[in-house]
């Protein structure tokens, strides 16, 4: 129940009561929130209370409203671990999910300047630039654009794109992967992501780029990923 003369504000109270049945499954993924009307009446609250709380967990990617329709349970986000150079593939398959790949564009260029920095090579090297949609599960998560050096992961076809990049190099070509660098900030979509992450203008992502290098320390890729902010946490484990 909501008490009225705790401390803790009521709007504060409704939204972690909301939190728990979202955590606990009693509301799942999908499911149409009661009204804020049918919410202020069952408390005796009003509704701009409701609304306050009801804001915050849209804000923070609990719930999601449709306009003349109502609010509902947005689908659980993923806590992705920092620690591990995994691959898109294998994060997903962790988690139970599958992995499917939308490519977008593929072709070789002649590195811009950035690409020659970031994988050590000269305007001569050529370059596949590929971009794909990643999607779990059959939902967009991540847009993401490889820039890696056709000399040294060579045949990459556009059959091969829907599998794993990761596996490839390792598994076919049998070279070792060893660590990589990850820069993330965050950002709103652009229309090239509005259109191929399915989301609204205004969208929040996590904008990610990875270098990532073989054990005997050449660069294998640069890649730039926006992934959706609604979909996608980061998680961190810390020692002291
Ligand atoms: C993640 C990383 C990319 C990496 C990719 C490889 O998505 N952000 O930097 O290239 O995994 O994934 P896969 O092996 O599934 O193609």
């Amino acid at each position: 129940m909501i008490d009225k003369n705790s401390p803790i504000p009521i709007y504060y109270q409704l939204e972690e009561k909301i939190k728990t049945q979202i955590d606990q499954g009693e509301l799942q993924p999908g499911d149409m929130l009661p009204s804020e009307r049918e919410y202020a009446s069952h408390y005796a609250i009003s509704r701009m209370t409701v609304r306050q709380a009801i804001t915050k967990l849209v804000n923070d990617g609990y719930v999601y409203r449709k306009k003349g329709t109502g609010t509902f349970v947005a689908a659980k986000k993923i806590d992705q671990p920092l620690q591990g150079l995994t691959s898109f593939t294998e994060d997903m398959k962790a988690r139970g999910m599958v992995a499917t790949n939308r490519l977008i564009h593929f072709k070789v260029i002649s590195p811009p300047l950035s690409v020659m920095k970031a994988l050590n090579i000269d305007s001569s090297t050529p370059v596949y630039e590929i971009q794909r949609v990643r999607l779990a599960d059959g939902l967009p998560m991540a847009l993401e654009t490889t820039y890696i050096s056709k000399h040294l992961v060579p045949n990459i076809t556009e059959k091969l794109l829907e599998r794993s990049l990761y596996d490839y190099v390792e598994n076919s070509l049998g070279k070792e992967i060893g660590e990589g660098t990850q820069i993330i900030e965050s950002s709103t979509v652009n229309q090239n992501e509005i259109t191929h992450l399915n989301v609204k203008k205004g969208s929040p992502v996590l904008l990610i780029e990875r270098h990532t290098y073989l054990k005997d320390g050449t660069p294998l890729e640069l890649v730039k990923s926006s992934y959706r902010a609604d979909r996608y946490r980061f998680m961190i484990n810390m020692q002291r």
